[in-house]
């Protein structure tokens, strides 16, 4: 049976409170969400995602103030970011209370929590008595969805409903920074630029490099975001294409004239990163969805802003292994 798409939060707290899951909007992609302390209902996003059981979900909450019911230690890191920032595409490692079980973190002593600022998710995080466990509403290692369309697409037939949000206003994966360790670390670039961090925090934070197997953030393996069909990372189109009727191109301010019309996407024509941001998911969708296509070529963005994000979604889709 394909999943109900809906605005309704009643109909979505029900099923979430007799453990069943939902796929919620968030600004920045949907997730596939379960209540975070009844590890039977967690145990079904690994099942219906066909993700591994050594990579930790995020935890939701509505609000910063409810971080110390879930977390051992408030580092001044923590208070200082949200009172910067409040809710958005941030997300938190801090020792877990033993409340959270240890399906959720993998059995991590830590825990990533996050305060989604999407107004629908806002209301049922606040309305349901316990937080959301959800990782992006995807099958494990393929294209994060941005709207309601996208979960269909891959879950439709696996969850019973999808809360309808419209489009995410973010369009990558939250920032992931682990403030379990005596110094900020970022794990992942995301929707909260570095730069934003870095003057949140007022110094610079520890990048980790991008890495085939990194234990501190299993979800960072390299092979991640795969579109379905080869994709290449080039530093600068080339201005003749090969095989270009076979190519499809993913550029960011404009595409070679010449080329086939729906066989390119422009991020932005306006150059701007959070444009591009927005539309990055949806673009390599449609061009794997080409039936033409047989090989995606994609340019590399500026290393800035919300380009550092992007960048690092289009590595990992490139990635083939050695
Ligand atoms: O924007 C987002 O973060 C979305 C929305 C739905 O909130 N969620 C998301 O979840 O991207 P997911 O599961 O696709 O990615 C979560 C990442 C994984 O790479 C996981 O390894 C990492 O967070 N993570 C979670 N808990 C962790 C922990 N305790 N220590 C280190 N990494 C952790
Ligand atoms: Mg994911």
């Amino acid at each position: 049976m394909a999943a109900t798409q809906t605005q309704d939060l009643l109909q979505a707290a029900e099923l979430l409170a007799q453990g069943q899951l939902v796929a919620i909007p968030t600004e920045t992609v949907y997730g596939l969400a379960a209540n975070a302390l009844d590890p039977k209902a967690v145990s079904h996003i690994f099942t219906v995602k066909e993700r591994p059981a050594f990579d930790p979900l995020i935890v939701h909450l509505a609000q910063g103030e409810d971080m110390a019911q879930y977390v051992a230690a408030l580092p001044p890191a923590f208070e200082r970011l949200y009172r910067y920032f409040g809710a958005g595409p941030l997300t938190y490692i801090l020792p877990k209370k033993a409340l959270i079980p240890d399906i959720v973190t993998a059995g991590h002593s830590t825990v990533g929590i996050r305060i989604p600022r999407h107004p629908l998710t806002q209301q049922l995080l606040s309305d349901l008595p316990f937080p959301l466990a959800a990782p992006s509403a995807n099958i494990f290692g393929r294209l994060s969805p941005t709207s309601a369309d996208h979960v269909a697409d891959q879950l439709g037939e696996r969850i019973p409903l999808i809360l309808d949000g419209g489009q995410c206003a973010v369009g990558v994966e939250s920032t992931i920074v682990d403030l379990s360790g005596k110094q900020a670390r970022v794990l992942r670039l995301g929707g909260l630029s570095l730069e934003a961090l870095t003057k949140a925090l007022g110094h610079k934070p520890a990048v980790n490099a991008h890495s085939a197997s990194n234990p501190r953030a299993p979800g960072m393996l390299s092979a991640h975001y795969s579109p379905g069909k080869p994709l290449e990372l080039v530093e600068r189109l080339p201005g003749i294409i090969p095989e270009a009727p076979r190519t499809g191109l993913l550029c960011f301010r404009r595409a070679p004239a010449d080329h086939p019309e729906y066989l390119k996407e422009v991020l932005s024509p306006e150059g701007d990163l959070e444009t591009a941001a927005t539309r990055l998911f949806a673009a390599l969708r449609k061009l794997s969805a080409e039936p033409q296509v047989k090989q995606i070529l994609a340019e590399t963005f500026p290393e800035e802003g919300l380009g550092r994000a992007i960048n690092d979604r289009l590595r990992r889709a490139a990635y083939r292994g050695t």
